[in-house]
């Protein structure tokens, strides 16, 4: 069906016609979904993946990883294609976005590297980062927030010192959607003081174009669960051609590893000086969680195929849409732009509020305060407006 995909901008019949039949097993809930920006939409094709995972294993069985390490390698081209990587190479695979810091910090030469990093960390970074700290593995500088709760690149920038080795940043906040702005220009300040820079992409995977190399970042992290709709476990570390071919000064091979990163894994050669595969797969560790990479390829190649300006030119439209229509009811959001793919309404007690959406069939969830509304390519327009005047009806 996306074969036949016509061209422009995501109507309501192309819709229908390409895209929505291909979800049939989700669209069988009864509720409108607004928590896409939490747990993505699977494609009906995920469940035939998965079982194109387990076939060759009943019926090859070690014959079976030529057709996982198959998977494995179109996991990494499809993850580099949509960070504007030409090398598949220079994405490792990982099962989470944390253990894709953990990788890096663990490359870091100095036992106690200086780390800037933002409040605006998800928890799973902010825990990593103070679990290293607490020991005595990391100095954290936190860049605070303005009182509206953005985080803005000149702070980022001032914080930033020689004796930074690492800067950690979302590309989108998970908290507050709000979309970093100027990260070229936070790159070029860490690297004239020789720190590299980690984006946490998450939030923006799948959301808004990702060039690593325009953006000047050194390192990428991120996953499938949300907007590319390919569950827990399917995350990757990327790493730009220029560190991975030449190395950084304050970067040794990471502690992270294991046999898969050896020169040849299946010659079996135990040197006692370990010898590195080239490039990327010098990154990699040990055997790979394989069921992922079925797990993520749906979703991957459904976002490759509709392409990211697509996706965030209709998120953005149903977005504009969602705030018009929240306005005319008289609910307040709180807006900034750009932003990501939600939008967040503030109220005093989001949980309950939350739990009384969810009875009333419109699932979404919150964070600091606010609940977080992101609409996906299925929503419909009835579906925004029956959404608002639940919203409205529950406050
Ligand atoms: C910005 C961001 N980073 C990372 C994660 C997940 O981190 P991990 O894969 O380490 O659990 C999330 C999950 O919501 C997130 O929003």
């Amino acid at each position: 069906m996306l074969e036949t995909l016509p061209a422009g901008p995501l109507t309501r019949e192309i819709i229908d016609t390409h895209i929505r039949p291909l979800f049939l097993r989700v669209l069988k809930r009864d509720e409108i979904y607004l928590a896409n920006h939490s747990l993505g939409r699977p494609l009906d094709q995920l469940a035939a993946d998965m079982q194109r995972f387990v076939d060759p294993w009943y019926a090859d069985m070690d014959d079976c990883w030529g057709p996982w390490l198959a998977e494995q390698n179109h996991f990494r081209a499809s993850i580099a294609s949509l960070l504007g990587l030409s090398r598949a190479d220079c994405v490792v695979p990982k099962t989470s976005a944390g253990q894709g810091l953990r990788a890096v910090l663990n490359a870091c030469r100095e036992d106690e590297p200086q780390i800037v990093a933002t409040r605006g960390e998800f928890d799973s970074c902010d825990f990593i980062l103070k679990t290293y700290r607490v020991r005595g593995r990391a100095a954290v500088a936190f860049v605070e927030p303005d009182a509206s709760g953005m985080i803005h690149a000149d702070a980022v920038i001032e914080s930033i010192s020689p004796k930074t080795s690492l800067v950690l940043l979302s590309q989108i906040f998970y908290s507050t959607g709000q979309v970093l702005e100027e990260i070229p220009r936070i790159c070029a300040r860490a690297h004239e003081c020789g720190a590299v820079v980690i984006l946490d992409c998450y939030h923006s995977f799948g959301v808004i174009p990702i060039d690593i190399a325009a953006l000047g970042i050194d390192f990428a992290i991120g996953g499938s669960y949300k907007y590319t709709r390919g569950g827990p476990g399917a995350c990757w570390l990327a790493i730009s051609p220029e560190i991975v071919d030449r190395g950084h000064a304050r970067l040794a091979p990471t502690l992270d590893t294991g046999w898969f990163a050896k020169l040849d894994a299946f010659a079996y050669q135990r040197p006692e000086i370990p010898h590195r595969a080239a490039g990327g797969d010098s990154w990699l560790e040990s055997t790979p969680p394989i069921a992922t990479m079925y797990q993520a390829r749906s979703g991957l190649d459904f976002t490759r195929a509709i392409g990211i300006d697509r996706l965030r030119a209709h998120n953005l439209a149903q977005q504009a849409r969602l705030a018009q229509l929240l306005s005319d009811a008289g609910i307040p959001i709180l807006d900034h732009q750009p932003r990501g793919a939600f939008l967040r309404v503030p109220h005093a007690d989001t949980n309950v509020l939350v739990q009384r959406l969810k009875t009333n069939k419109v699932n979404t969830d919150t964070r600091l305060g606010t609940v977080r509304l992101c609409p996906d390519i299925l929503t419909t327009d009835e579906e925004l407006v029956r959404a608002v005047a639940i919203i409205k009806a529950c406050l």
